[in-house]
């Protein structure tokens, strides 16, 4: 789809690769962007085309009330996501569930809440759920965040088969390590969000299925188009 006049709506867009969504949609001549976030007073875009929308994605009343608020979105973006749990023999349950509650149940109940408002956008819509090359193949050092965004991936395939027919499109973005809060903490090269969220941004007008929007994500695409099992020993070698 084109973002030129899309209306679109980014979830987690206060920090991180959401914040440079909805600049790098802006830049792309969105013509409205929701910028959905847990709290609104740290939305600080001052464009006029930012609509700053209260949205705790693990919420369901402001889910609802998400939608009634943005009822003309044709490009919804599911960005919010966590990376509480690490290895998996030593993540605790909670941690594992936070994942799981944030990065695959939130992410599809928006989704189901949305459908209905994308069904009727002229010129059809379009679903990205921001996954991660760790949806593919998982990263052992994050193994519980690999197999929430592993679920994430396969729900997007659902859907996409799903809402083939309806003018919906569901695309998975399929990012590297990005240079954001979420890891801090890893020493690996990784890219800047605004190059991540323009990657991003070049596939969804592509309509590429999976979308591999910075170099590593490039270069890990083709060895998983390769082969599966050397992008397993390659992401457990890191
Ligand atoms: N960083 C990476 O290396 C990397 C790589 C591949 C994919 N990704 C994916 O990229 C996306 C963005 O991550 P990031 O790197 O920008 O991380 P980040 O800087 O930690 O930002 C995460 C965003 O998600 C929001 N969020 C978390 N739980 C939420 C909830 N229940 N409801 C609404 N918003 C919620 C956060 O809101 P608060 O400010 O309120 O906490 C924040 O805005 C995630 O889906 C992540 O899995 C990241």
């Amino acid at each position: 789809m084109k973002i030129q006049g899309s209306v679109a709506l980014v979830t987690g867009a206060n920090r991180g690769l959401g914040k440079a969504l909805v600049s790098a949609l802006l830049e792309a001549g969105a013509s409205k962007v929701y910028a959905a976030a847990r709290d609104v007073s740290k939305v600080t875009s001052s464009d006029p085309r930012v609509v700053p929308l209260a949205l705790d994605t693990s919420k369901a009343e402001q889910i609802a009330a998400a939608v009634e608020a943005a009822a003309d979105v044709t490009l919804l973006v599911n960005n919010a996501g966590v990376a509480s749990s690490a290895n998996v023999l030593t993540a605790s349950q909670a941690a594992m569930d936070t994942d799981f509650r944030t990065n695959v149940f939130g992410t599809l109940a928006v989704i189901k809440r949305f459908v209905p408002v994308l069904e009727r956008a002229r010129g059809g819509a379009t679903i990205v759920n921001v996954l991660s090359l760790a949806s593919l193949g998982s990263f052992p050092a994050l193994g519980g965040y690999s197999a929430s965004k592993a679920a994430a991936y396969s729900i997007t395939q659902s859907l996409r088969a799903e809402l083939k027919g309806k003018r919906i499109e569901v695309l998975a973005a399929l990012p590297g390590p990005i240079d954001t809060d979420m890891v801090k903490d890893l020493p690996m090269p990784k890219t800047s969000p605004a190059d991540v969220a323009k990657g991003v941004l070049v596939g969804v007008e592509r309509g590429e299925e999976d979308i591999f929007p910075d170099p590593m994500a490039v270069q890990m695409g083709a060895l998983w188009n390769k082969s599966h099992k050397e992008y397993e020993r390659a992401f457990a070698s890191f």
